[in-house]
């Protein structure tokens, strides 16, 4: 894992925006895409810079169970807003969370997935450790499943909602085997509340208990992170 400490989510935009023009430029065609605030500057450096995704496909990490796509805290909604409506990309694609099967749309996900294959992930992190919604527990050779939200997540992500009760209570998410697949992965963290989550992942045992950690297991990892995140690291 290559940890790279910046100041603030710009310069991470930046480092990040590099690494995405070389993977590019190395022929890479499909991205696996992460909603949440860590990659919100990320997205707009790719909208404001001359990069040509035209022949790019996308592939988000998860999204909310029950949430109509045209919900403002759907993460179709999210990259709709800060991604897709500016840059035009060969195709994207999100887990259907209003499937009737969710089942179903598992996997047909997966499908997908293994029809496209990853080339580079990005990621960011749950206070508790989780990449997309893997929660603790979840198993590593997990693909797409439906997903029993903690209350931490739900407690983290109703800042998003008007009231902690609208938040849902499942997702659909890509599983930890699916992200372990892309060729490269990039994961910004920033912020204090992400120090715990990333010290565990770094140097911290490989468990099921810190989903994240299982990165140590991927032969190519950019972790970007600011001083707050970073602090708990030696
Ligand atoms: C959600 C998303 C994750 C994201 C996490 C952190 O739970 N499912 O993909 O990494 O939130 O979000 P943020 O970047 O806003 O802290």
């Amino acid at each position: 894992m290559k940890v790279i400490r910046v100041k603030n989510q710009t310069q991470g935009a930046d480092v990040a925006l590099g690494i995405l023009r070389d993977k590019l430029a190395q022929g890479d065609k499909t991205l696996g895409l992460a909603t949440g605030s860590s990659p919100e500057a990320f997205y707009q450096a790719i909208v404001k810079s001359d990069l040509d995704l035209s022949q790019v496909t996308s592939i988000n990490l998860d999204e909310y169970v029950g949430l109509p796509k045209e919900s403002p805290q759907s993460y179709h909604y999210f990259m709709e807003e800060h991604l897709f409506k500016y840059k035009p990309m060969k195709a994207h694609f999100l887990p259907d969370g209003q499937a009737a099967d969710l089942l179903q749309a598992a996997k047909d996900y997966d499908h997908l997935i293994e029809q496209y294959g990853l080339d580079l992930q990005i990621l960011g992190i749950g206070r508790n450790g989780h990449i997309g919604f893997n929660e603790p527990g979840t198993d590593f050779s997990s693909l797409t499943h439906v997903v029993d939200l903690t209350p931490s997540t739900i407690e983290a992500n109703s800042r998003f909602f008007d009231k902690q009760e609208e938040v849902p209570t499942q997702a659909l998410s890509m599983g930890i085997a699916s992200i372990m697949s892309a060729k490269s992965i990039i994961l910004f963290a920033y912020g204090s509340e992400k120090a715990k989550a990333i010290s565990g992942m770094v140097q911290g045992p490989v468990s099921p208990s810190l989903p994240a950690s299982v990165l140590q297991n991927h032969p190519d990892v950019t972790v970007i992170v600011d001083e707050a995140a970073a602090s708990l690291l030696k």
